[in-house]
């Protein structure tokens, strides 16, 4: 039989169709932004070139604002809902109108680290177009102090319950008719709902109405949420871009600037009424009153504290694997639908490295033998039912291949050492 690590390299290699790498066969035909960055941290264990490849694939599509999109439609195929036709955003190659989670700046570390001096240049190069990326972010994103959001899909977390209180503000109801093409790969009791489609839809269709002007979408537009995901990623990718900046010898003061901001504006998405961070939406004001995988992405961010380490063991003790991705005492779980209650192996790789930084080491080891736990269950799916380990969504998933790669393996060894 072969090897995990063998069948982990060879989903990366086949979901790669030349600089860049498909999320999965099927369901996923394009480049998606943060699945990328994981893919490039995967290809790093065994093939550095191929790994800045990936990421230089990501950042020629940024946009002349600094914006780099969720997804990138290298070639056409009818077999995904909504395509490029229905974005419509004029860029060559065609591009979504939005962003995604900005992993990318913390994982070019990560890959730097492990080889300095072959990734120097390569390094040297992609730097300055991350830097306009978090400028973007910085200038655009986080006027109202946090990071905020403009269409669900952006957090990388599409349905989470976080983001229910804004959904309920955008009219679906005229968007026409569309086939969903999801859910004819994917069973769809584990996909979002027709009525978050509509919206989401909707949502697009305001993007394309105003020519994508993403300012104007921040001040106009149907959704607008404090996303405490990406707060804290982005918070964290500042840290580490500056990192990579003063390795280069580059004044980094711009970028010390931006997450000096950010971590000022952080009580501002604190829920007291929660104890835990919370999404908000920046319309109303309102919190979500939702624990999601996303507060606990603070300890990426050195933003833990005693009482989102009781919540944090709270909702892990309620379910049998990995962190849930909403919390399974709320009403809206549900253990297999996408991000409403599933375990997704790559938020857990992301909260282990915040776990490890704030000297939770055993937790970090937990959640690591939890996940190649599954994994070794039942391949390389893209999330799981934290109760049971069903595996759920599309299977041979690239960013769930690089994860056992590069983390997830060494929880094997752990178990087989604890036995
Ligand atoms: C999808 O098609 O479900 C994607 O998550 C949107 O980016």
């Amino acid at each position: 039989m072969t090897s995990l690590d063998d069948q982990a390299r060879s989903i990366l290699r086949q979901n790669d169709r030349g600089g860049y790498t498909v999320p999965t066969h099927g369901l996923y035909p394009y480049q998606w932004n943060w699945d990328s960055a994981f893919a490039a941290w995967g290809f790093s264990t065994f093939d550095l070139p191929r790994a800045w490849d990936e990421l230089d694939t990501l950042m020629a599509s940024q946009w002349d604002n600094g914006m780099v999109p969720h997804i990138i439609f290298h070639k056409t195929d009818p077999d995904y809902f909504p395509g490029p036709d229905v974005w419509s955003t004029g860029q060559t190659p065609p591009t979504s109108g939005i962003s995604q989670p900005p992993v990318t700046a913390t994982i070019a570390r990560l890959v730097w680290e492990g080889a300095p001096d072959e990734s120097h240049a390569r390094m040297a190069a992609l730097y300055p177009k991350l830097v306009k990326w978090h400028r973007w972010w910085h200038e655009v994103r986080c006027t109202h102090g946090v990071a905020a959001i403009t269409h669900p899909w952006e957090s990388g977390r599409d349905n989470c319950p976080d983001w229910d209180i804004g959904m309920a503000g955008v009219d679906g109801s005229s968007v026409g008719e569309y086939t969903r093409r999801d859910t004819g790969h994917v069973n769809p009791s584990m996909r979002p709902q027709k009525e978050e489609y509509d919206r989401y839809i909707a949502m697009v269709q305001f993007g394309v109405k105003v020519g994508w002007d993403t300012a104007r979408i921040v001040d106009d537009g149907p959704f607008l949420m404090a996303d405490p995901g990406i707060t804290f990623i982005l918070l964290r990718a500042h840290e580490d871009l500056a990192a990579l900046g003063r390795a280069l010898g580059e004044d980094v003061s711009e970028i010390d600037g931006w997450s000096t901001a950010l971590r000022a504006a952080l009580p501002s998405i604190w829920n007291p009424a929660l104890g835990a961070y919370d999404a908000k939406n920046l319309r109303s004001g309102e919190f979500a009153g939702v624990l999601g995988s996303g507060a606990f992405l603070a300890y990426l961010a050195g933003a833990g504290n005693p009482q989102l380490d009781a919540q944090l063991m709270r909702v892990w003790d309620a379910v049998r694997y990995g962190i849930p991705s909403a919390d399974p005492e709320g009403a809206f779980f549900e253990p297999r639908r996408y991000w409403r209650g599933p375990c997704w192996p790559v938020v857990n790789a992301l909260m282990a490295i915040g776990l490890v930084d704030s000297g939770h080491t055993d937790l970090a080891n937990r959640l690591r033998r939890e996940t190649a736990e599954l994994l070794e269950k039942h391949g390389f799916w893209e999330y799981f039912d934290p109760t049971d380990a069903t595996p759920c969504g599309g299977a041979r998933f690239t960013w769930t291949a690089a994860i056992w790669l590069t983390w997830a393996k060494e929880g094997r060894e752990q178990a087989k050492g604890a036995a």
